[in-house]
């Protein structure tokens, strides 16, 4: 599916380049050579605190609300086939909760209490739900994504990261640029800590300079059967905790980081959870892989922060 134009968002380039124009300069120069050097920014206070505090008490009353059926699926970055059902296409255009690998016994029941089970929900958040698209939209996010150098975001998809107290997983190296193909590469991050994040209940960890890697990997989707599987592009080693730098972020910091930078989260064996929320937005300019697993149908067009 190409991405739609700006007319299909509902926003004209004139419209979008008066806008930018009225936008004010987020980043500071030592930020904007922070950005190109190594290819992450880490903004504490980004969100204030009455935001983050909305959108926690937004996700634990979503959890709440939930109910666990045969259909819920678990998510683990160990295993990918266990994502490979009609739950995760169908999230592209909803708001549904996905399982911890460790919160089910072996015959499916809960091994902990519902609000402990939950690993994400996700992927449409910022569309779906009006705490999240409040949080995700605004003049600061529109003129952070200029900064960066998008060009006519899309936003595609929204993720609650809960990361639990003692069964929250490890989630293994990777690139996000591998799940949002486009060409050129422009797939862009943004992780907002909606808790403290501590080496003690699992921080993100990156590679400075890693987004001069190649492409690893390619999480391709063949949408007439529903089947999603990797594909290898390039054999360069993912990092280890050596060489990378880990990054403690206080509730209400938001980290910002490029497609292709490697970067990975330790489980949390810890008592105190790690939630975090995401957004993902490419630029409306390049071209948005037809195998990319996420698609909006015609009638939910993709748009931008505004
Ligand atoms: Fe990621």
């Amino acid at each position: 599916m190409m991405p739609p134009t700006p007319a299909q968002n509902g926003e004209s380039p004139g419209s979008l380049a008066g806008r930018d124009a009225d936008l004010q300069q987020m980043l500071t120069p030592e930020q904007r050579q922070q950005w190109q050097r190594d290819g992450y920014l880490v903004l504490p206070g980004f969100k204030p605190a009455a935001e983050v505090a909305a959108a926690c008490a937004r996700a634990r009353a979503l959890v709440e609300a939930f109910e666990p059926d045969a259909s819920t699926s678990r998510f683990s970055t160990q295993d990918r086939s266990k994502l490979a059902d009609a739950a995760l296409l169908a999230s592209a255009e909803q708001v549904r909760c996905f399982f911890e690998e460790e919160a089910l016994d072996e015959a499916g029941r809960l091994r902990v209490p519902k609000a402990e089970s939950i690993n994400k929900i996700g992927h449409a958040l910022h569309e779906r739900d009006p705490v999240f698209t409040a949080f995700s939209h605004g003049p600061e996010l529109a003129a952070l994504a200029r900064d960066l150098g998008l060009v006519q975001p899309q936003v595609w998809q929204s993720q609650i990261i809960f990361k639990q107290p003692r069964i929250g997983g490890v989630v293994d190296w990777h690139q996000d640029g591998s799940f949002f193909v486009t060409t050129p590469q422009t797939v862009t991050t943004f992780w907002f800590a909606l808790e403290d994040a501590t080496l003690d209940n699992g921080c993100l960890w990156v590679k400075p300079g890693g987004q001069r890697d190649a492409l690893r990997e390619q999480y391709v989707c063949d949408h007439a059967t529903g089947t999603l599987s990797m594909r290898p592009l390039d054999r360069t080693p993912w990092p280890t905790t050596e060489g990378s730098v880990p990054l403690p972020a206080a509730a209400g910091t938001l980290v910002v980081f490029g497609g292709l930078l490697p970067h990975y989260s330790a489980p949390n064996r810890s008592a105190r959870s790690r939630l975090a929320y995401t957004l993902h937005a490419t630029c409306g300019t390049a071209a948005y892989a037809p195998e990319n697993w996420l698609q909006r149908s015609p009638g939910f067009p993709v748009r931008g922060f505004l």
